[in-house]
């Protein structure tokens, strides 16, 4: 009987919009992977069911493992029950908003998490027998205030508590690549969307929004600052890039982006259109959602990973919103027509 020995990934953050992706493309590729998720009151693996089988299933591929970035011990145990080749640090307090109403947690979890994951890593790494390779989920928020455009060599200049923990885990993951000559890449993403993001970032609200605003589910839509400028990829397209990083011959540091700006008003203009809608009829400004101190412009220059990586991102902006927008009104449609049936709605939604 011929026995296969595949490639095992262990990725935190499997639950979220980037960990689903990276689930998806690992299997594909026939890795045996294994996440940590959070211990939570309801389902939190919506965005990995469709990977999930019983782990006592010949064909299981996924396995997921309770564990968290502010439990070290945990991690650590995980880690040596895993033994994997490749090891992704996806999770963390990712909402830039929520990180000024929860600093303290956001660098506990955000930037200590990744020293302790780090930590735990190098312990595993050295009796391992076999070379070992990390990925660290930075951010382009960590370039905050910097002016466009920004690459590997642009200085940061965090402008959020969220932004200053990654910065942390930046430094940290060279830090260790430096000390004990491990295999460690930082990816400097901007941002990056899809279906499955997060329902409180910008994209997706308003392309939730829109689509029920379209079949009369909701009249307004709530927003912050509408001039912010942000590189909007793809997150399928993104994950690549990732896993391109831990399959280069040596560990660096790369940014990734599409190389176009937009604003929150052109994503806007762009969804609303899509709908046949003028978005200046529902739209309105609440200052809740505005940060303390925001984020102007990003716009990144990705060549070093393009040369590099030969990684490029393969979804316009258009095709972006396109997708977002033909995936929310088909939720919308579903929502509607489970209320014509008298099914009462989801709750109202807090957004942020
Ligand atoms: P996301 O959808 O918010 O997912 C975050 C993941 O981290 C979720 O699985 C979440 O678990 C998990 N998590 C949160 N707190 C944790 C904790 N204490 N211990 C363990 N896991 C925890 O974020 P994403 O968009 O997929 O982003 C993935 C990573 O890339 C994050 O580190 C983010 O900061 C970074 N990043 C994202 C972008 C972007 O534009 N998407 C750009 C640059 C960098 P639950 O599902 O239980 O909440
Ligand atoms: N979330 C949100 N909600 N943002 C709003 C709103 C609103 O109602 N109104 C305006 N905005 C503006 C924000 O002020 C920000 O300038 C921009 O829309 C984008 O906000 P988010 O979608 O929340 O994303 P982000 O850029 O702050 O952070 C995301 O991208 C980072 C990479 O640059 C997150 O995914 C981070 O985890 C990631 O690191």
């Amino acid at each position: 009987m011929t026995h296969t020995v595949r490639r095992r990934a262990f990725v935190t953050g499997i639950t979220g919009q980037d960990g689903s992706y990276l689930a998806d493309l690992l299997v594909a590729k026939g890795y045996e992977v294994h996440g940590v998720m959070r211990r939570a009151s309801t389902f939190n693996t919506g965005r990995i069911d469709h990977l999930y089988r019983d782990p006592h299933d010949p064909e299981a591929r996924l396995f997921l493992h309770h564990g968290d970035l502010a439990d070290g011990s945990g991690l650590r145990h995980a880690l040596e029950q895993v033994r994997p080749d490749e090891i992704y640090n996806l999770g963390a307090q990712s909402h830039v908003r929520v990180s000024f109403d929860a600093p303290e947690y956001t660098a506990d979890v955000t930037g200590s998490g990744t020293l302790r994951l780090l930590a735990a890593y190098r312990d595993y790494a050295r009796g391992a027998g076999k070379d070992v390779r990390f990925y660290q989920a930075g951010s382009s928020e960590m370039f905050g205030a910097a002016k466009p455009p920004q690459l590997e060599t642009t200085p940061f200049h965090p402008r959020s508590p969220y932004a200053v923990a990654k910065v942390a885990a930046h430094w940290y993951a060279v830090n260790y690549r430096e000390s004990y000559g491990l295999f460690i890449s930082n990816g400097i993403l901007f941002n990056h969307e899809s279906p499955r993001r997060g329902e409180t970032f910008v994209t997706r609200k308003i392309t939730r929004a829109a689509t029920r605003i379209k079949l009369g589910l909701q009249k307004k839509l709530f927003l912050g600052n509408l001039d912010a400028k942000r590189d909007w990829g793809f997150a399928g397209d993104y994950v690549e890039a990732m896993w391109r990083m831990l399959q280069a011959p040596a560990p660096d540091d790369y940014v990734v982006a599409t190389g176009e700006a937009y604003s929150v008003r052109d994503f806007l203009e762009a969804t609303f259109t899509q709908l046949g809608l003028d978005w200046r009829a529902y739209v309105e400004t609440d200052p809740r959602y505005l940060r303390p101190a925001e984020v102007d412009h990003l716009l990144g220059d990705a060549s070093k990973a393009r040369d590099a990586l030969g990684w490029k991102p393969q979804v316009s902006f258009a095709g972006l919103v396109a997708m977002m927008v033909e995936h929310d009104l088909e939720l919308a449609h579903r929502e509607k027509t489970l209320r014509e049936a008298g099914h009462s709605s989801a709750l109202e939604r807090q957004h942020d």
